[in-house]
């Protein structure tokens, strides 16, 4: 079946430049030129199936894993992609794909709204194993950063133990670590204006 392209907005360039326009170094020692753009529903399995695998391995929250969070976890995609909210919540959110020239995605990043809390929350971020550590982690967030910093004031994420690159590519991108969560050991950090 072909991709379904109803819902694919692309960003406008004022909005989103393209990954390569954003670091002169990288993007010329990058093959493919990927592109961050808003995701569209024929995203939401290779989303969900970073989410799951990157669970599995103590990236995100393991408890994801159960049988009916993952029904949740698709519908609660399934929104944010079509209305830009979560569905729980209804708190806005936005999901991002990164794309190579051919088309593939390659990762994604969702962006949300925090309860009860000025700024956002770097919800989720993801690479595929095969590209990870050649410079599209830090090209994705310093769009991100870009795009949501001037909005948001500040922007926080949390870390759980095992994303220690992402603890550092953060660090490296100018996130403050705030405070690490008691049980679960999840580092918070955030960049921008001071959380009071
Ligand atoms: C986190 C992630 C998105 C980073 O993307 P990436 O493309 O691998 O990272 P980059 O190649 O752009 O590297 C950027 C920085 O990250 C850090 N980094 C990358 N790989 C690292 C590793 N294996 N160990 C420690 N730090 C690492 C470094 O600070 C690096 O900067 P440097 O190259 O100047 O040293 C990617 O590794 C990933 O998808 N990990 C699994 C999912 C995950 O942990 N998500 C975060 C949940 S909070």
């Amino acid at each position: 079946m072909p991709p379904v392209r109803k819902y694919k907005r692309r960003m406008s360039n004022s909005e989103l430049p393209p990954i390569a326009a954003t670091s002169a170094v990288s993007a010329a020692t990058l093959a493919g030129r990927p592109t961050l753009r808003t995701a569209i529903v024929a995203d939401l399995e290779f989303m969900f199936g970073q989410l799951m695998a990157g669970a599995l391995n103590g990236h995100f929250d393991r408890r994801m894993l159960a049988t009916e969070r993952q029904a949740e976890l698709r519908k609660d995609l399934d929104q944010i992609i079509r209305s830009n909210k979560r569905l729980e919540t209804a708190l806005p959110a936005e999901a991002l794909v990164l794309e190579l020239e051919n088309g593939q995605p390659i990762g994604h990043v969702i962006v949300t709204a925090i309860k009860d809390a000025e700024g956002l929350e770097l919800y989720a971020m993801a690479l595929e194993p095969t590209v990870r550590g050649i410079g599209y982690g830090r090209l994705m967030l310093e769009q991100v950063l870009r795009v949501y910093l001037p909005r948001a004031r500040t922007i926080y994420a949390r870390c759980f133990p095992a994303s220690a690159a992402m603890y550092e590519l953060l660090i490296n991108s100018g996130f403050e670590y705030l405070f690490t969560m008691r049980h679960s050991l999840i580092r918070v950090l955030s960049i921008g204006a001071k959380p009071t």
